[in-house]
């Protein structure tokens, strides 16, 4: 890849999972927003500037921008392990997705391919339980399962009880074509892989994250929506994002912009009346944050595929163009 061609020149990298909330479709408008010169820092191969996005999701923003240096961070220890697994040991990777394409391909009709997913489920909750001791071998087979779910789930959600254990059902038979699934993935792997080449991850909250940026870091936050906004989903963890972790977010972009001069920070949220308070607050503007608003495509979870567009704010100290 060489790093002077413009994003929209190169090989497309599409995420490898499909997540709620996921910004492929708004990242377009997310590196507008960025602008040229931030885009051009995470294109110099001498540099030292990296796209952070400390909540990854399906790290959408990363695939469209590809820098060459970045870190990916997110308290779903299954996103980062799947990442990990598709950077150091993709070639295992894909045949453990092959074995498993199979596997399901060999499924007649929908009962027997619903009985294995829920085999898979239960497989993947049994080595999450015992995740804190993998081998390379478990963490491979994890990363394998968490595609496999993810592309055969209800709607992509990654949803968990309160321990902790995965409980989304099986989609619509749609949903369910191994042929497809390894026909698409497999070659949305190797991308994704080559770009990992330059990214470091962290499997861990956004705090942590945050401890680890510098001033020529280009940081996107993307939490889970303010859920002031009616049928926001925000179970992604078992601790869930509420009000005040919001709360402390914005505090928290406050103090790395007051640490870290020259940092720039973009945030993304619902247009919530909350929310907008809280960014067009007089600390907020002190701090040169200014609120974009922009429309975005968004499932309505509760709704099952029901899609519409919606209003959401970009909070960001880059200066328009
Ligand atoms: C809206 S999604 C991010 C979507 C992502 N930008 C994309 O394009 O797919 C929010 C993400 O934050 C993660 N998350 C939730 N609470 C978190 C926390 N306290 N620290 C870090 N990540 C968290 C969730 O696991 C989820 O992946």
């Amino acid at each position: 890849m060489n790093a002077g061609t413009p994003v929209f020149q190169r090989d497309v990298v599409r995420p490898i999972l499909k997540w709620a909330g996921g910004k492929w479709r708004i990242a377009p408008k997310l590196a507008r927003i960025l602008g040229p010169q931030a885009l051009e820092a995470l294109w110099a191969p001498g540099g030292d500037a990296r796209l952070v996005e400390p909540f990854a999701g399906s790290a959408a923003l990363t695939c469209y921008v590809q820098p060459l240096r970045g870190l990916l961070a997110d308290a779903n220890t299954e996103i980062i392990n799947l990442y990990s697994v598709c950077r150091d040991r993709l070639e295992a990777l894909l045949g453990e997705i092959g074995q498993i394409a199979a596997e399901a391909e060999s499924c007649l009709g929908e009962e027997s391919f619903r009985r294995y997913y829920l085999d898979r489920r239960d497989e993947m909750n049994e080595l999450i339980s015992k995740a804190g001791d993998s081998t390379s071998e478990e963490r491979t087979r994890r990363a394998a399962l968490l595609l496999f779910l993810n592309r055969s789930c209800f709607n992509g959600l990654w949803r968990v009880n309160s321990r902790g254990e995965f409980n989304v059902p099986v989609g619509r038979p749609a949903a369910n074509q191994p042929a497809a699934f390894l026909a698409t993935t497999g070659p949305r792997l190797k991308r994704f892989s080559r770009l990992l080449q330059g990214i470091a991850l962290l499997s861990g909250s956004y705090e942590d994250a945050l401890k680890c940026v510098g001033s020529n870091d280009i940081v996107y936050l993307d939490p889970p929506y303010d859920a002031g906004d009616e049928g926001s989903f925000t179970s992604y963890t078992s601790q869930g994002f509420g009000w005040q972790d919001h709360q402390t977010l914005f505090l928290s972009v406050l103090k790395i912009l007051e640490t870290h001069p020259g940092i720039r920070v973009v945030v993304s949220n619902s247009d919530t009346e909350r929310i907008r308070a809280l960014y067009e607050s007089r600390d907020a503007k002190e701090a040169g944050l200014r609120v974009h608003t922009i429309r975005a495509p968004r499932v309505i979870a509760a709704q099952g595929s029901r899609r519409n567009s919606i209003s959401e704010l970009v909070l960001t100290n880059i200066p328009p163009m």
